[in-house]
């Protein structure tokens, strides 16, 4: 006998693949009628015009034509309201999450990218430095487990981190940036952390909830490239303020940049703005510029994304040769000055 229950059941064995949540408890599931082996219902998507809602579809229909019975599925969609879908967004976070009560974080901004080696990293901590430069209290926290690479950038050691009574202590770089990383609780630099899902997402946790932050203006989120379930884990249970796109001209001719975009789009996060990345070469002796990876799109990307193009930086050796030699303290980039002043008047940060 075909129910409401039995057929709620096997829905909620669909996923959302983008929030990595089931369609029951995302209260997709609308108008559920069945009727002589033909299952109908309104698919409620979060946002309309939902590029994942063929798949989803798709999914829901081969995951009820297996159903004993079922003759044909019919799916209608619909969607949802600012409201509801805030409602369904919250209802998959904690309840609020647990800072340590020593603990005073202003502002938490996440930094994301589609692709890996876009600079996602550098640009994080040349920021950051920046930041601290100008007089702000600035931590990181390295949320990419198994690719870390915030402490090789400032040039701290592996296991540089020491636990107190009270909770996890950062490390502390020479300007006073505190840093949080798996790297910095490994013995050995380039040891492989094996750990998967529930420990990647477990450890983001420790990092929020168990360190000894202190007073922070402005907590950086260096996430693992692309929309894993390390970034849900952030976007979902850290209170981001907005997100710092970081991208290359060559990775916005492709798609991956706009499916990041988009997630924060469905998550309701803001997007603080696009950096350009390796945009162009500086020629040393002239000061022209050559666009070696081609042609800019992040004008349009910021237009499609209602956001701001936040900066176009040049590819430079000698932030290459100071990232890798650990003295991220010591590049000086005027574009970088320039986007640590937009992102403390965008989100209106007073010293
Ligand atoms: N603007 C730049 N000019 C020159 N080299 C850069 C620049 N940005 C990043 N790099 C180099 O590119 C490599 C990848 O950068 P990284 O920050 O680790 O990328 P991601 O975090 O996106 O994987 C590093 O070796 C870094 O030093
Ligand atoms: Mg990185």
């Amino acid at each position: 006998m075909l129910t409401t229950e039995l057929v709620l059941q096997a829905l909620s064995n669909v996923q959302d693949p983008e929030l990595g949540r089931d369609l029951v408890s995302l209260n997709m599931i609308r108008d559920l009628v069945i009727h002589d082996g033909t299952i109908s219902f309104t698919l409620q998507l979060t946002i309309p015009s939902c590029p994942l809602k063929d798949h989803m579809a798709k999914d829901a229909r081969e995951t009820l034509m297996k159903l004993p019975g079922v003759r044909q599925v019919h799916i209608e969609f619909g969607s949802m309201t600012a409201e509801e879908r805030k409602e369904v967004l919250n209802n998959g976070k904690r309840s609020l999450p647990k800072l340590n009560t020593m603990n005073r974080i202003e502002n938490v901004f996440s930094v994301m990218s589609g692709k890996g080696g876009v600079g996602k990293s550098s640009v994080t901590a040349m920021l950051a430095v920046e930041l601290a430069r100008q007089g702000q209290k600035v931590g990181i926290l390295d949320a990419d487990i198994t690719g870390a690479s915030i402490p090789k950038l400032f040039g701290l050691p592996a296991g540089g981190l020491r636990g107190g009574d009270m909770g996890i202590l950062p490390a502390i770089t020479p300007l006073g940036i505190r840093i949080v990383s798996s790297n910095l609780m490994l013995k050995e630099e380039d040891t492989t952390v094996a750990w998967r899902g529930p420990l990647i997402a477990g450890m983001i946790q420790k990092f929020w909830d168990d360190v000894l932050w202190g007073k922070i203006d402005t907590l950086l989120v260096d996430l693992p490239p692309g929309t894993s379930d390390a970034t849900l884990t952030v976007m979902q249970n850290l209170p981001i303020k907005g997100v710092m796109l970081v991208t290359t001209p060559q990775e916005l001719s492709g798609l991956v940049v706009r499916k990041a975009a988009h997630l924060l789009n469905r998550l309701d996060i803001p997007i603080l703005g696009i950096v350009e990345n390796m945009s162009y070469f500086r020629c040393p002796g002239c000061d022209e510029e050559y666009p070696i990876f081609g042609p800019s799109h992040s004008a349009q990307l910021a237009t499609d994304f209602e956001t701001t193009l936040f900066a176009r930086l040049p590819v430079d050796p000698a932030i290459a040769e100071l990232c890798d030699q650990g003295k991220v303290e010591q590049v000086q980039l005027p574009e970088i000055m320039a986007l640590a002043a937009q992102i403390m008047l965008e989100t209106k940060i007073h010293l």
